[in-house]
């Protein structure tokens, strides 16, 4: 697959190999873009998502090459982060899944082969996690800071679980939440009400300059 220069406009990806969409997490937005991206897009394109959690399968069946759609699901910070998870939704053909692990190879990542389950791997057992973080400090058993620090120094985590938060973004969290309980109905992913809260506050985290901390002077 050759490189591309940025582009502007879904026209000037005609000619692209495989598109992998990263708009906003919400499935009335992505379903009509996939719609549109299949009227672009050449016939032999793999069009694939970067969702965190949400049914690649619908955005398949938006599109009439149902067996060239996948997920390609990067982590935060993507240059960073060796991890891909690539999903696999009931109708993709295996050169299709074969073709997004060549690329992530390609991307020097480590790409994992996953069912098209919300969540996938990473984000539905992290999730509970998070949401329960957000809990603990809504319940006032700690302190932001505390929280994170013992999530540190006790797991060996790279960072505590509120810092995680702030920088996958309060507003995409609450949609990933969501989209697990949507699924799954498990209470640990019923997103607690502070969260919520605190994106109507528009406190998205890091994108914002607020979140549990406040980035306002960084
Ligand atoms: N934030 C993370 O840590 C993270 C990690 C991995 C994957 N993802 C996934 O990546 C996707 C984007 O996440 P984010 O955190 O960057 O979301 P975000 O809400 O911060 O940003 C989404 C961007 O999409 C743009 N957008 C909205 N509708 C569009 C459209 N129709 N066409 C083009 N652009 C449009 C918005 O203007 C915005 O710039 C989501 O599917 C999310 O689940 C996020």
């Amino acid at each position: 697959m050759s490189e591309s220069p940025q582009q502007t406009t879904l026209g000037d990806l005609v000619e692209c190999d495989l598109v992998i969409e990263s708009v906003v997490e919400d499935l009335a937005v992505k379903l009509p873009l996939f719609a549109e991206l299949d009227s672009i897009c050449k016939p032999e394109a793999i069009l694939a998502t970067n969702t965190s959690t949400l049914p690649v399968i619908e955005m398949a069946m938006a599109t009439d090459r149902p067996d060239q759609v996948c997920g390609v699901h990067f982590f935060n910070p993507a240059p960073m982060m060796s991890l891909v998870e690539v999903i696999e939704p009931l109708t993709a053909s295996e050169a299709t899944i074969a073709s997004a692990i060549a690329f992530a190879e390609a991307c020097g990542k480590s790409p994992v082969r996953v069912k098209d389950r919300a969540g996938f791997i990473v984000n539905a057992l992290l999730f509970p996690y998070l949401n329960n973080a957000a809990r603990m400090l809504e319940n006032g058993t700690a302190t932001a800071e505390d929280i994170d620090e013992a999530m540190k120094g006790g797991c060996n985590f790279p960072m505590g679980p509120l810092a995680l938060l702030d920088l996958v973004g309060l507003d995409t969290s609450v949609s990933i939440l969501d989209a697990l309980y949507d699924e799954f109905k498990d209470p640990n992913y019923a997103a607690v009400p502070s969260l919520r809260r605190m994106v109507s506050a528009g406190r998205l985290g890091r994108k914002s300059g607020a979140g549990f901390y406040d980035y306002s002077r960084k």
